[in-house]
């Protein structure tokens, strides 16, 4: 079982942003990747004033704030995803976009990198079928807002390995 230490987001529209709030928050280094470096500012942003409300409501301890800001990182490059454990795409749900990152991803991240799909409606199984690692492939379906929503749903596609998936 690999341990997991840095989680790649890629794309960070609503539901991207809100996956690394949760992945940072958590400890993990988190590498932000999206193609917009308008989208990466704005998602910085919404962090921040996130962290900040959660200081001022109480949830959250006032040094935690800069740990948990100092542990994301965004980046235009999808090279810096290169040393993620498990990297969850949140992109635009098209299956040729998908399936157009993660060919890419596969040639960027070790083997033992596992790949996960925020999509809300396009089979795991198909999506995974496009990465070159259909068993070390998982769904994450987070809901919205993801930074708020304690469930998150996971779904192995056909091809997925038990090894990857427990
Ligand atoms: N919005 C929801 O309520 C919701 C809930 C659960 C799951 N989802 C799923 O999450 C995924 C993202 O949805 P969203 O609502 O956050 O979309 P969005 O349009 O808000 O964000 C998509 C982001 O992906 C970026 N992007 C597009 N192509 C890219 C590429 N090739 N590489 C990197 N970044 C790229 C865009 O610049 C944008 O910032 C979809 O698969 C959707 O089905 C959405």
């Amino acid at each position: 079982m690999i341990q997991i230490k840095t989680i790649g987001v890629a794309g960070c529209g609503t539901m991207g942003a809100g996956i690394a709030i949760v992945a940072a928050r958590a400890g993990f280094r988190t590498r932000v990747f999206d193609v917009r470096e308008d989208a990466l500012a704005r998602a910085r942003e919404q962090t921040e004033g996130f962290l900040r409300k959660s200081v001022e409501r109480g949830k959250l301890a006032a040094d935690a704030l800069p740990q948990i800001m100092a542990q994301w990182s965004g980046t235009t490059q999808l090279a810096d995803l290169a040393d993620c454990d498990l990297v969850i795409e949140a992109v635009f749900e098209s299956l040729d976009v998908k399936h157009e990152l993660f060919s890419q991803l596969n040639t960027i991240c070790p083997e033992r990198t596992i790949f996960a799909s925020n999509t809300s409606t396009i089979s795991i199984t198909e999506i995974a079928g496009g990465s070159g690692r259909a068993d070390r492939f998982v769904g994450m379906h987070f809901c919205l807002p993801a930074q708020l929503m304690k469930l998150v749903e996971m779904s192995p596609g056909l091809n997925t390995s038990e090894s990857t998936f427990l």
